[in-house]
């Protein structure tokens, strides 16, 4: 019996530059008929670039694209087409007040009845488990229905090889059951998954072989029954890493966040925080799971004070900060790291250290008299270098100039020296690499054990699931439930996440 499958894909050498970057260098990659492989790596290793080649988005400086053993051109994601590739983009490409069909048949060759692209994604659906109405528009779909029908709208034109890239980002639990489901009947049609991804357990769950990239290059491909998490998260980082997992708290003293039945309008007039009630006490995380858009960066921005509640009371250790200015809940001891650092926490054209006191500048221990003492603002800012290890040439340094990861370090290093009560984290690990995300995760369980209360808000249910010692699942705007540690069961909080209530339904 032989289990030599056939190269559907062969990619030799691909090199591509961006000014100052090289995103993709000399790298070799094959896909084999009926393989799903998984194309491993951290943030800026070079995965997307290196498919948006292959998709015809982006033209390589150097190498070769082999499909079938043949040598192709591909100059547009037309020719990808052509050549049986489809790709599922990590922000979706649909436009949102058409419907489905519309959706499918934008770019669809020659003449189309509407009514049998209808029946076309009715059968497709059935047949993969991807079931959705073809008549729905999409805006009005939950983000999980828009990827079914970027899916099927790959599938309608015939793709045998499926690039997905990091697709399970924007799904609950269940949803990533059932794409996997699909991934699966796929691929025992005989065609080919490339699934992107930085998330090992994916890779252990879904993949046949796992090509890892590492700043560029191929580090080594591998055979899913040859790999262990460890081997890959080495093959990822150049180096062991131990990855922290939260112990539960110990030490949980008195109330410091309450936040008393809050509502929030949106400027659009949309109900977007609903009846929201929930406590954090000193040394303990709350952890906020959900779908992104369901209150999380509104909830975030009432608590800074960047948007004012209609309704209810939000205390600091019994002090009510409710719609004041952000200066005076900064006062307080609120520190806030936003998920969006480049625009929110950062001012990316100042320096380092002028990042480092951005909030301070009226405190006194950086003023003498009417004016900045530039001695203690440099002198604060070596000290948060080093305590948070930054990579910087020097606290003079522009922001900019730094990875994205030394720049979240920056903002968590000055929310941190704020925080003296209450820290507000929102998606603080986005887009970091494996060793700064593990890095901001011990410094939530250390602050937490030096007696801070967290409020960890992500979308990403593993990091909730390591840090936190409650778990709140927000929905439409309010708390369906708040799990301990103990309880929280990954099943009906991924439910919940739907808006789906277990056996409590009232
Ligand atoms: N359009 C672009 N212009 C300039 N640099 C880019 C562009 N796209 C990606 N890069 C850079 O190329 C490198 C690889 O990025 P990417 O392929 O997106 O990595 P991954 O998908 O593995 O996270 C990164 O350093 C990124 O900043
Ligand atoms: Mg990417």
């Amino acid at each position: 019996m032989s289990n030599v499958k056939e190269t559907a894909v062969e990619l030799r050498g691909i090199s591509k530059y961006f000014s100052g970057t090289v995103a993709n260098d000399k790298i070799d990659l094959e896909v084999k008929r009926g393989e799903v492989l998984a194309l491993l790596g951290e943030n800026g290793a070079g995965k997307t670039t290196l498919m948006r080649i292959l998709y015809g988005m982006y033209r390589a400086d150097e190498g070769e694209i082999l499909i079938d053993g043949k040598p192709v051109t591909i100059n547009s994601p037309y020719d990808a087409m052509n050549l049986g590739i489809g790709m599922i983009h990590q922000h979706f490409t649909l436009v949102p007040v058409h419907t489905v069909v519309e959706n499918v048949m934008l770019g669809l060759d020659g003449p189309y009845d509407p009514g049998a692209v209808a029946e076309e994604i009715r059968t497709l659906g059935r047949r993969y488990g991807l079931e959705v109405d073809p008549y729905a528009t999409v805006r009005l779909l939950p983000v999980g229905m828009q990827q079914r029908v970027e899916i099927l709208k790959a599938l309608i034109r015939k793709a045998c090889i499926l690039i997905m890239d990091e697709p399970t980002a924007v799904l609950t639990p269940q949803e990533t059951d059932r794409l996997f489901d699909f991934v699966r009947e796929f691929r025992s049609g005989g065609n080919s998954v490339v699934f992107i991804t930085h998330k090992l357990n994916e890779v252990m769950n879904i993949a046949d072989r796992i090509t890892v990239l590492r700043a560029g290059r191929t580090v080594g491909s591998i055979p899913k029954v040859e790999a262990s998490e460890s081997a890959l998260a080495r093959m990822m980082v150049g180096r062991d890493l131990e990855l922290t997992t939260g112990q539960p708290a110990k030490n949980v003293g008195e109330v410091v966040l309450d936040v008393d039945n809050i509502g929030v309008i949106s400027s659009r007039g949309h109900r977007v925080i609903d009846g929201l009630s929930f406590q954090i006490r000193q040394g303990e995380i709350l952890g906020i799971a959900g779908v992104s858009g369901n209150g999380q960066e509104e909830l975030a921005e009432v608590l800074c004070g960047l948007r004012n509640a209609e309704e209810g009371d939000i205390r600091v250790s019994g002090k009510s900060i409710v719609n004041c200015a952000p200066l005076a809940i900064i006062a307080e001891g609120v520190g806030y790291i936003p998920s969006d650092r480049q625009s929110e926490g950062l001012v990316l054209d100042m320096t380092v250290a002028e990042n480092l006191m951005l909030k301070g500048s009226s405190d006194p221990e950086f003023t003498k008299g009417r004016f900045l003492d530039m001695a203690a603002i440099e002198e604060n800012a070596s000290r948060q270098v080093h305590e948070f290890d930054i990579k910087t040439p020097s606290v003079s340094t522009r922001t900019k100039a730094l990875s994205g990861g030394n720049q979240q370090k920056v903002v968590v290093a000055r929310e941190i020296a704020i925080a003296s009560k209450l820290l507000v984290a929102v998606q603080p690990t986005r887009g970091l690499d494996l060793g700064a995300t593990d890095y901001v995760h011990r410094v939530l369980l250390r602050e937490r054990d030096k007696g801070k209360a967290v409020l960890l808000i992500s979308t990403e249910l593993s990091e909730i699931m390591n840090l936190s010692d409650r778990i709140g699942v927000i929905y439409r705007g309010s708390l369906l439930r708040v799990f301990t540690r103990e309880n929280a069961d990954i099943g009906e909080i991924g439910l919940l996440m739907t808006g789906i209530r277990g056996e409590s339904n009232e």
